[in-house]
């Protein structure tokens, strides 16, 4: 068990770890108001397409909390505000939809805001039970002493429960399947070098960071055996966006034969997107760029390109792993 929570609702909060912070500050923020933990949400305190699903359940069952007139406007407006924080994981657009659904059976009840509050606990226990099945399927897919490279963070900081594409990894780590993890640098924010590698650290699993440009030669200098990452948004024929530099990594592991699996929930998938073509791509604001931490790096009039995510087309995934099995191509879902 870790030592460390990245969310929990304690004494009508909600609890989460600034990730902005790790891996160098353990540093946990409580609130009970929409608005900041929306502004968690944007600025990447609490991350990663499940976990942002789970935290704007809380949210919405918080805008509920000693609540008096008019109810479905403050309700409302707290949904579009936690809408408009993140486009692309569209776990957080199911997660917003599934309280609104249940906001419209018991807004006449006196005890709303317990209503909603259960409603976010079975959210966030969903996500905990998945994350368990993924990686017991996904650990299936390894054989023993397998070596894996993994891309951002997929793990207890980015799901309400133990990670995607992380879980198969320590579910690997613990059946002596996988023997040791390249993790990522990810650039700009570094969620590889930060995060992964503080959970790696944590449950004790052996690695080495490297800079997301080293992943070609280190490809042909170790025998990597799988890449294994996470998805934002699955579309319908199974092209996956995930975190930018994804898609560079699928390339290298169609080049160097080696199997490249995305892992995801199903409340990821969004079948209202026929293809990665449909997915909305989040641009970042310029100054993650130009600065590292608060640190400048070079000339803030320079022009840049920051996109958070990227499209992997689903002819370079070798398999998709859901709670519910190991989908292979061709997708349907
Ligand atoms: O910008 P982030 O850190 O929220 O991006 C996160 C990712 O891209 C993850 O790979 C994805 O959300 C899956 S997390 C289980």
């Amino acid at each position: 068990m870790n030592d460390f929570i990245c969310i929990e609702f304690r004494n009508d909060k909600l609890v989460f770890i600034d990730q902005t912070k790790l891996p160098l500050q353990e540093e946990y923020i409580e609130t009970e108001k929409v608005e900041r933990i929306a502004e968690a949400i944007e600025r990447l305190e609490i991350r990663g397409a499940p976990a942002i699903g789970v935290a704007a359940a809380y949210a919405l069952a918080l805008s509920m909390k000693n609540i008096f007139g008019d109810i479905e406007k403050t309700f409302n407006d707290s949904y579009l505000r936690l809408a408009k924080t993140r486009p692309t994981a569209v776990n957080l657009f199911w997660a917003l939809n599934e309280m609104k659904a249940r906001f419209k059976q018991c807004i006449n009840d006196s005890d709303i805001f317990n209503q909603l509050l259960i409603k976010a606990k079975e959210i966030h226990q969903d996500d905990i039970d998945k994350c368990e099945s993924i990686g017991e399927n996904g650990s299936s897919l390894l054989t023993k002493g397998s070596t894996i490279l993994t891309h951002c963070n997929t793990g207890q900081l980015a799901t309400g429960g133990n990670g995607t594409a992380f879980n198969i990894i320590k579910k690997g780590y613990e059946k002596g399947l996988v023997d040791f993890v390249y993790a990522d640098e990810t650039r700009p924010l570094l969620q590889g070098s930060r995060l992964t590698a503080f959970e790696l650290s944590k449950a004790g699993i052996p690695f080495k960071i490297l800079s997301d440009s080293s992943a070609a030669f280190l490809m042909t200098q170790k025998k990597i055996d799988a890449v294994i990452v996470g998805a934002d948004r699955i579309a319908e024929n199974g092209d996956t966006a995930n975190k930018i530099g994804t898609y560079n990594l699928a390339v290298l592991c169609k080049y160097h034969d080696i199997p490249f699996y995305i892992a995801a929930p199903t409340t990821t998938i969004d079948l209202n997107c026929k293809s990665g073509n449909d997915i909305k791509i989040e641009m970042r604001d310029k100054m993650e760029l130009i600065k590292i931490n608060d640190v400048q790096i070079t000339n803030a009039d320079y022009d840049v390109y920051t996109p958070a995510f990227d499209v992997t087309p689903s002819d370079l995934i070798t398999a998709i792993v859901t709670e519910e099995k190991i989908n292979k191509p061709p997708y349907k879902f």
